[in-house]
């Protein structure tokens, strides 16, 4: 199918496409240009020039799951693990605090550990000394009556990555003891409790074919999540997949525009792992439409611990300093760090 500018118009304006063109637009490079150049313009209609920080406290590199693609797998027996203690975790946020950060994300493996009572105890002591915050919670597949705990808890916000919309492509990434169907299910069950809900996927994952990521597009539009986080993967030498070949920044930026195109409203981070395989990867993202960066607030001693993937980026910086990186990097793209809770849906 051969394609022109027309094509990224119909995109912009019917927020959609059918599958063949959408194929064919991420398939070539020939549109970058115009693309990005459009998803610029319509990030700039929604959001100006606002990019939003995230700060990321990964409190706990246990998980019981054993994904293929996954550092912190449980079958990674040379992972060292570690977890941050409810203080610990209050520190970070105060420290967040002081450097401007209104919105904390709390991320980590599923990790028995912390139980329903644990996380709700950790995050009513967040909500009591940052009333004026956001809590999102990352921490994977739970019952509903967990998430509603935590919700009355004060969180606010949930990220749970479906990873691949498609169960043939899922069954290769993830053990029989997973489902997909559950995944689907959480996603929905986080968005009728209430929570901003942030979904997404991995870019070039392991046999990932188009058809896989126009499922992945096609899931997205049913649930019409507030976030939605892209990022290409990139091997782990502890995995099964060691020695598999990295997605594509290419790709990704390309995902990136299409996603800004289809959900204007959306808040889309610009990911570690793109800032990972590129060196200039996060600032090329803000400009290909994502609108939020999410600075890493752990204490440096556990950094390089939450080890998802190979040569993860800001495992040696303290908090302040990842926060004026961001800001540089955010400026000299053309953009400008807001430090607001930010969370309209418009
Ligand atoms: N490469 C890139 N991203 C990864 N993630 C997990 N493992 C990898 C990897 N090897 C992503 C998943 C998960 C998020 C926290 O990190 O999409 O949801
Ligand atoms: Fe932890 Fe996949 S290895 S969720």
């Amino acid at each position: 199918m051969r394609l022109s500018e027309d094509h990224v118009r119909l995109l912009s304006r019917e927020r959609d496409l059918p599958d063949e063109e959408l194929r064919a637009m991420l398939e070539t490079d020939a549109l970058d240009a115009p693309l990005f150049a459009e998803a610029d313009r319509v990030r700039r209609e929604n959001y100006g020039d606002e990019v939003y920080i995230r700060g990321l406290i990964e409190f706990t590199n246990y998980c019981k799951n054993n994904c293929y693609y996954c550092g912190i797998r449980r079958g990674n027996g040379n992972a060292e693990r570690y977890r941050l203690s409810k203080e610990d975790i209050l520190s970070c946020c105060a420290e967040g605090y002081e450097l401007g950060f209104r919105t904390f994300v709390l991320q980590g493996g599923e990790d028995p550990y912390f139980t329903d009572e644990r996380v709700c105890d950790i995050v009513s002591a967040i909500r009591r000394a940052h009333p004026d915050c956001a809590i999102t919670l990352s921490i994977g597949e739970k019952e509903k009556e967990s998430y509603q705990a935590y919700f009355d808890a004060g969180a606010n916000r949930y990220l749970l990555r479906h990873e691949t919309a498609s169960e043939e492509h899922y069954r290769l990434l993830h053990p029989e003891s997973m489902s997909l169907q559950h995944r689907k299910d959480c996603l929905f069950m986080l968005k009728e409790i209430g929570y901003q809900v942030g979904s997404g996927f991995m870019v070039g994952s392991p046999y990932q074919t188009m058809d896989n990521l126009l499922a992945d597009l096609r899931f997205l539009q049913a649930l019409s999540p507030d976030m939605i986080g892209i990022g290409p993967y990139i091997p782990h030498n502890e995995t099964p997949f060691a020695g598999q070949p990295a997605g594509s920044w290419q790709l990704t930026l390309r995902l990136i525009a299409v996603l800004r195109l289809m959900f204007p409203y959306a808040l889309i981070p610009s990911t570690t792992a793109l800032g990972t395989i590129h060196p200039l990867g996060r600032e090329l993202g803000l400009k290909a439409g994502a609108n939020v960066v999410m600075p890493n607030l752990s204490p440096v001693s556990v950094r390089k611990l939450y080890d998802l993937y190979e040569n993860k980026i800001c495992t040696g910086e303290e908090a302040a300093q990842c926060r004026g990186c961001l800001e540089a990097r955010v400026a000299s793209a053309g953009y400008r760090v807001v430090t607001a809770v930010g969370n309209v849906r418009r």
